[in-house]
Parts: structure tokens; sequence; C-alpha cells
């Protein structure tokens, strides 16, 4: 008996949404490799270790079936995004099948339809999967539109490419019927054509649209920001560039130091005036959406210092981390309970302060420093996935995840007066 790929016998047939992006990989090898290495391959609670953490808290254990979120007695909303497969199924056991392990993979984004927007007649969020359509047909951006080719009689229905730039000399599985490959039986993958939803913002907003915690409070809200910016450069012109002929699927973003490095533009100034130096830090927000944008433990912060000709420090804007004592230097999200203490996203009551960037908002921050001694002033910029409180507690995760990334830097010698 022949077993396929998936580990499923021939004839077993299954779902379009159990399929494994291993599957895919037998001919889009390429596309592949760029998923593998993104969040989406990682967006599950068993191999992100910052959304496991919370999903073992909010949640439970994501190798056992029947778990339920705690504050609302319900199926795991959580899976309709970072599990989509597995929402599909309404089961809560990740690791029955590589589906559904594998996160938002190949069938997850490529299955849905239609995008219904956010909120239902009700006025409630409708998240993730909910927000869509789904189909039992691979949803691509072009799909193949073979009529003409076929009234004209030289339809060669079993092999040939899209018009995209992929390998023309792979059997195509899309066009109805299954085929064999490098001695391996692959299913039939039919698929159509559906540019108004994947070659739009519609592909992304379902999941990166908003999302309120249990009070009502919103924790992510890029799709708002984007909205206010009222920019018509679509997601996928940023977070799909098109390299060597192909929508890149990397998809980087706070984990991404490349994206992290192109999102700003920084630059400083300085200028002697008498016994100071006026100091101006220029931060550029380069997107159509907040930055930092995403969960709402993402920050920015400044560290600008003074120094001597020895390379020791005469000045800096704050001693340690500047939230305490120099505020416009911390680009931050803040969710507060009651009393506008800041309380963890799961409990927080209402909206803080927003200090991160608009989008597109271009900000200069002024500093004085006393000028004695000082031949060099240095701004650097670094990114934090969480907080620094939460960094603390969740000490067991990989350093990388918890240190500050320096995304941008910027020096001014001062010429002796
Ligand atoms: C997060 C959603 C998402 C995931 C996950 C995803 N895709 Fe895509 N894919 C898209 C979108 C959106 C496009 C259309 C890009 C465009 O045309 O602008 C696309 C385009 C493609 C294309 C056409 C590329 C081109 O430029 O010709 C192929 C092939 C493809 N995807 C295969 C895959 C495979 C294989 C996987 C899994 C390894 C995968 N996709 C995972 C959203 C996704
Ligand atoms: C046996 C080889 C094979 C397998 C397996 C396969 N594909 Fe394809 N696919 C092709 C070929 C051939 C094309 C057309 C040439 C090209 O664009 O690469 C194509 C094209 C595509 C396109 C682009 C269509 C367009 O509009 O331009 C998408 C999207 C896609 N495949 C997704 C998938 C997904 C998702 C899977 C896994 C569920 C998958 N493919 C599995 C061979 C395969
Ligand atoms: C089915 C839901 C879903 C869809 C559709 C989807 N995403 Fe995602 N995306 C996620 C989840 C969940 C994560 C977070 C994974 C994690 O960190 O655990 C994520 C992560 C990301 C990240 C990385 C964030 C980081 O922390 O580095 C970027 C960038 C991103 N998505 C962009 C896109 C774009 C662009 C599209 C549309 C082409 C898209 N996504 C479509 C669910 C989705
Ligand atoms: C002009 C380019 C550009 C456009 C357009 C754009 N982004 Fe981004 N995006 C970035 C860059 C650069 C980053 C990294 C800096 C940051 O986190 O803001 C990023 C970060 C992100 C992240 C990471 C958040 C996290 O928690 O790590 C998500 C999610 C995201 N973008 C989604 C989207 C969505 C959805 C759209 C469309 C509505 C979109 N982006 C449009 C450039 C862009
Ligand atoms: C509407 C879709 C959606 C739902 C529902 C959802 N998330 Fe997410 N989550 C995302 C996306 C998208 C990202 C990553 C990009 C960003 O930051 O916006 C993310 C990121 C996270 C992160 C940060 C991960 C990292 O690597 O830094 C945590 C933690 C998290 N989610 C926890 C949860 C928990 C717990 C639940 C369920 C109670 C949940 N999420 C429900 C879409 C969702």
């Amino acid at each position: 008996m022949f077993l396929g790929l998936t580990g499923v016998a021939a004839g077993e047939a299954e779902k379009i949404h159990q399929i494994s992006a291993e599957l895919c990989k037998t001919c889009h090898q390429e596309v592949y490799r760029q998923w593998s290495g993104s969040m989406h391959a990682k967006s599950t609670a068993l191999s992100d270790p910052i959304h496991g953490a919370f999903y073992q808290t909010e949640v439970g254990d994501p190798t056992q079936e029947g778990q339920i979120h705690k504050k609302s007695g319900k199926f795991p909303v959580c899976l309709q995004c970072h599990a989509p497969n597995a929402a599909r199924d309404k089961t809560t056991k990740l690791d029955a099948k590589p589906a559904y392990s594998e996160g938002v993979n190949c069938v997850a984004c490529h299955t849905l339809t239609n995008y219904k927007g956010i909120r239902g007649e009700d006025g409630k969020l409708r998240l993730g999967l909910q927000s869509y359509e789904l189909s039992e047909k691979l949803q691509a951006p072009q799909g193949f539109n073979r009529g003409l080719q076929q009234l004209t009689a030289s339809g060669d229905l079993f092999g040939g490419a899209a018009a995209s730039g992929g390998d023309s000399k792979k059997p195509n599985p899309h066009l109805g019927e299954a085929v064999e490959f490098e001695g391996k039986k692959i299913p039939a993958l039919p698929m159509e054509g559906n540019p108004t939803q994947m070659k739009t913002n519609n592909a992304c907003m379902g999941c990166h649209d908003q999302r309120d915690n249990p009070h009502g409070v919103p924790l992510c809200l890029t799709g708002s920001e984007y909205n206010m910016s009222k920019s018509d450069v679509n997601c996928l012109a940023c977070h799909m560039p098109i390299a060597e002929g192909v929508a890149d699927h990397s998809m980087g973003g706070g984990h991404n130091p490349g994206m992290l490095k192109r999102s700003v533009v920084f630059d400083l100034t300085t200028q002697r005036d008498g016994d100071n130096i006026k100091a101006k830090v220029l931060l550029k927000n380069q997107q159509p959406h907040s930055l930092p944008t995403g969960a709402p433990f993402r920050n920015i912060y400044l560290k600008l210092s003074a120094y001597n000709d020895k390379g020791e420090i005469l000045w800096e804007n704050a001693a340690g981390h500047p939230a305490e004592s120099d505020a416009q230097a911390y680009l931050v999200y803040v969710m507060a309970d009651d009393a506008g203490k800041p309380a963890p996203p799961p409990e927080a009551t209402k909206l803080g302060k927003d200090t991160r960037l608009k989008p597109h908002e271009e900000r200069t921050l002024q500093y004085q420093i006393p000028a004695k001694g000082v031949v060099l002033v240095r701004g650097e910029l670094y990114y934090n996935l969480m907080w620094p409180q939460l960094a603390k507690r969740f000490e067991q995760l990989p350093e990388e995840l918890r240190a500050p990334i320096l995304i941008a830097e910027a020096e001014r010698a001062m010429p002796s007066p």
C-alpha cells in the first residue's frame, strides 16, 4: 500500500486543511524555506516560546484534547489565528497532526476566501478564521486560466506553468488531477484564482486587524492603525516583496532584525550652544502602522550618551532603562488596571498612554548636554519584544527573545570649541 508524504494511506482522502506544508515543499522548495523560518511556521504554543508561555497560563497544555480558554470557558480563541487548522477541526491536541503543529501553514492562508471583516453584525469581534469564508480549494493570486487554451485544443492538462515565475518542469497538481513527481504520488490539489483575497490586505487582516482582551481592551491594533494612516500601500508590498521572481514568504516583523532596521529613519544633529550641546534626535516611522506595532509588549527605547576623549560616558539621557527618567525616549503602548497602573495584557481594564510613533509620524526629541569635555555624542535605538518586567518574569525564555536588539545608531563628533 502506498503511503503518501503526509502519512495518510492513498484513498483515505485528507481534507485540504489537514495537508502538511511538507507536501507543498515537494515542489515549492524556496517558498517552503522562506515560510519555515517565519513566525507563521512557529505560531503555535508548541514552537513559539512567548506565545506558549501565555497559552499555558490562559488555556493549558497544547498537547491535550479538550482544553478551554479559562476566562471565557470556551474553545480557545487563540487557535483561530495561532493554529487555524486545529481550530477548523475543533481540536486542542496540537501535536496530533503536522498541519496543526505547523500553525499558520500553506493551506491555512491559501484556503481563506471572502474576507468579511472582523466586526460581526452583533458588533462582536470575529477573529482569525471566523472572519473568512473557508474554501476546499486552494486560493491563488492568479490561478490557471486555461479556458482559451482548451478552446483552441492545445491544452496540456498535466503540465505547464502559471504565469508566475515557478518551476515549469514540475507536474501541476492544481489542475484537477493527481500527479506523480520523483516517484511520489501527489493528490489533486484543486485551485482557483482569487486576486481580491490573495493580492490585498484581505489576506492578512482577519488575523492582524484587532484583538481585544476579555475586558474589551485592544491588545493589538495593526489594522486600525493602518486604516488611520489612509495608506493605499498594502501589507504585501512590504511583507511579501518579490525576490527572484516570487513573492517572499519570510514575512518578517518584530523577530526579524532586517525588517526592524529598515523600519525607522534615525538621525542625530548636534550644535554647540554656550556651555551646552543641543542635540536633536530624529525618528521617522516608515510604516503605515505604528512603530512598534503588533503585540502590546513590543517597545523601543533610545539611549543617548556623550563621551570624553577616553571613551568614558560623561552624560546619558537615562541611567539604565529610560521608562522613569526620560519618558520621551520610551516608545510603548501601556495597558492599565482600574487604578491606571500598568497591567499584564490579559488583566488590563483600560488603555494607558501610547507613546509609539503613529503611522508615518516624524518626531524630534531634544536634549541639552553639558559640553565640557565631550568629544562624541552617540545615539542608539533598541527594539524589545517584551516589556522589561515581562522579560524578567519569563526568565526561562531564551536570552535572544529577552535581550534588547540594536536597530539603529548615529554618532556626531564634537569639534573642540
Ligand atoms: C500568511 C499567509 C500565507 C502563508 C502561510 C503561505 N502563503 Fe503562499 N501566498 C500568500 C499570499 C498573500 C500570496 C500572494 C502574493 C502576491 O501575489 O502578491 C501567496 C503566493 C504564493 C505563491 C505564488 C508566488 C508567486 O509569486 O508566484 C505560491 C507558489 C505560494 N504562495 C505557495 C505557498 C506555500 C508552498 C506555502 C507554505 C510553505 C505558503 N504559500 C504559505 C499567503 C501565504
Ligand atoms: C507536484 C508539484 C506541486 C505540489 C506538491 C504543489 N504544487 Fe503548487 N504549483 C505547482 C506548479 C507546477 C505550479 C505552477 C508553476 C509555478 O508557479 O510554480 C504551482 C503553482 C502554485 C501557486 C501559484 C498559483 C498562481 O496563482 O500563480 C500556488 C499558490 C501554489 N502552487 C500553492 C501550493 C500549495 C499551497 C501546495 C501544497 C498544499 C502546493 N502548491 C503543492 C506544483 C506543485
Ligand atoms: C490565519 C491567521 C493569519 C493570517 C491570515 C496572517 N497571519 Fe501573520 N501572523 C499570524 C500569527 C498567529 C502570528 C504570530 C506568530 C507568533 O508570534 O506566535 C503572525 C505573525 C506575523 C508577522 C511576524 C510578527 C513577529 O513577531 O515577528 C508578520 C510580519 C505577519 N504575521 C504578517 C502577515 C501578513 C503580511 C499577512 C498577509 C499576507 C499575514 N501575516 C497573514 C497569523 C496570521
Ligand atoms: C512600508 C512597509 C510596510 C507596510 C506597508 C506594512 N508593514 Fe508591517 N512592518 C513593517 C516593518 C518595517 C515592521 C517592523 C517594525 C515594526 O514592528 O513596526 C513591520 C512590523 C509588522 C508586524 C510585527 C509586529 C510584531 O508584533 O512583531 C506585523 C504583524 C505587521 N507589520 C503587519 C502588517 C500588516 C497587517 C500590514 C498591512 C495592513 C502591514 N504590516 C503593512 C513594514 C510594513
Ligand atoms: C485575531 C488573531 C489572534 C488571536 C485570536 C490571538 N492571537 Fe496572539 N497573536 C496574533 C498575531 C497576529 C501575533 C503576532 C503579531 C503581532 O504581534 O501582532 C500574535 C502574537 C502573540 C504573542 C506574542 C508572541 C511573540 O512571539 O512575541 C502572544 C504571547 C500571544 N499572541 C498570545 C495569544 C493568546 C494566549 C491568545 C488566546 C487567548 C491569542 N494570542 C489569540 C494573533 C492572534
